[in-house]
């Protein structure tokens, strides 16, 4: 934020919080001050966690899985969306880079995540215990059943965050980069169960997520946000593939969910392949989309 934008005085709502600027006693969403609230808005994020940074704690046990996300990311997330007490649900945990961000987060934030596979989760575990990092509660199941268990059927949440498989697509799509990324992931996209996501046809995985998210929103507290990362496909002859479009029309069919908009973000820590070289433009997608959803009732 330039000095033109920011008050120099608190003001009446205001409170000095000396460099980290002034904080609106107003402010409902979050404990950030204006300007870093402003900072997070920005609709472009680029990191570039180093494998052994702080940021990336415990990746040397969660590569196993074949995409963890950095928990420094999901820690600013979290601090964006909740308050201190903050209840964080994500019902596609793999090796928990959302809990490990609420931990990270702190101020008594807890998270509840939802994950099929068991070596995730253990994974998950040994990087709590390895790094000394407040465990969350993990439940191990398929998240289209995630009401049948208390610890979130008797919650309300703050805010949901998640990070799903797309779709069969996944599983044929880049498999050889991803094994490259992280030689020691499984050779599948997740799992070799029929019941996640990443190993179903793209109607299929529509009616699931949609299902799955329906859920969550009915646990999310009102004017609660959701947030779920997407990356696009390859385009095809006839199927331009803009599957971050196509989730915000699909998830748009849950009544009261509505689409607030999106940051798009940048991994300097993933490399670049000759994919198509010499004979033709195939891209190197390094993004993600992390598109935002608020309960608007
Ligand atoms: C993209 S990964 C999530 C990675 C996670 N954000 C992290 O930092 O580790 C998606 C995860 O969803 C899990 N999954 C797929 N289908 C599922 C289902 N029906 N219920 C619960 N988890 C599922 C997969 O096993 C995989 O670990």
């Amino acid at each position: 934020m330039s000095k033109k934008e920011e008050p120099k005085q608190p003001g009446k709502y205001g409170v000095d919080l000396g460099e980290r600027g002034i904080y609106d006693t107003r402010n409902k969403l979050n404990e950030l001050t204006g300007k870093e609230w402003v900072y997070f808005t920005n609709s472009v994020w680029i990191t570039g966690y180093s494998p052994t940074a702080r940021e990336n704690v415990g990746l040397k046990y969660r590569k196993i899985h074949p995409s963890p996300k950095p928990p420094a990311l999901l820690k600013e997330i979290i601090e964006f969306f909740t308050k201190s007490g903050g209840k964080v649900l994500d019902p596609f945990a793999g090796v928990g880079g959302t809990l490990l961000g609420a931990a990270l987060a702190g101020g008594g934030r807890e998270a509840v995540g939802v994950e099929l596979e068991q070596k995730y989760i253990d994974a998950y575990r040994k990087v709590c215990e390895k790094e000394n990092i407040q465990e969350m509660t993990m439940l191990r199941d398929d998240a289209r059943n995630l009401l049948a268990h208390p610890e979130v059927s008797d919650t309300v949440f703050d805010l949901v965050v998640a990070d799903p498989p797309y779709s069969d697509m996944m599983a044929k799509e880049r498999t050889g980069q991803r094994k490259k990324l992280y030689k020691d992931s499984s050779p599948m996209p997740y799992t070799d169960q029929d019941c996640d996501l990443g190993n179903m046809a793209l109607e299929d995985f529509y009616e699931a997520l949609r299902d799955i998210m329906g859920k969550c929103f009915t646990r999310l507290k009102p004017k609660g946000y959701m947030v779920i990362f997407c990356k696009d496909f390859q385009p095809q002859p006839g199927a331009p593939n803009l599957l971050h479009a196509d989730i915000v029309r699909e998830l748009g069919e849950i009544p009261g969910l509505v689409y607030r908009g999106m940051r798009i973000w940048h991994d300097q820590a993933m490399s670049l392949y000759p994919f198509g070289y010499p004979y033709s433009f195939v891209m190197n997608q390094i993004h993600q989309y992390i598109l935002i959803f608020r309960k608007e009732v």
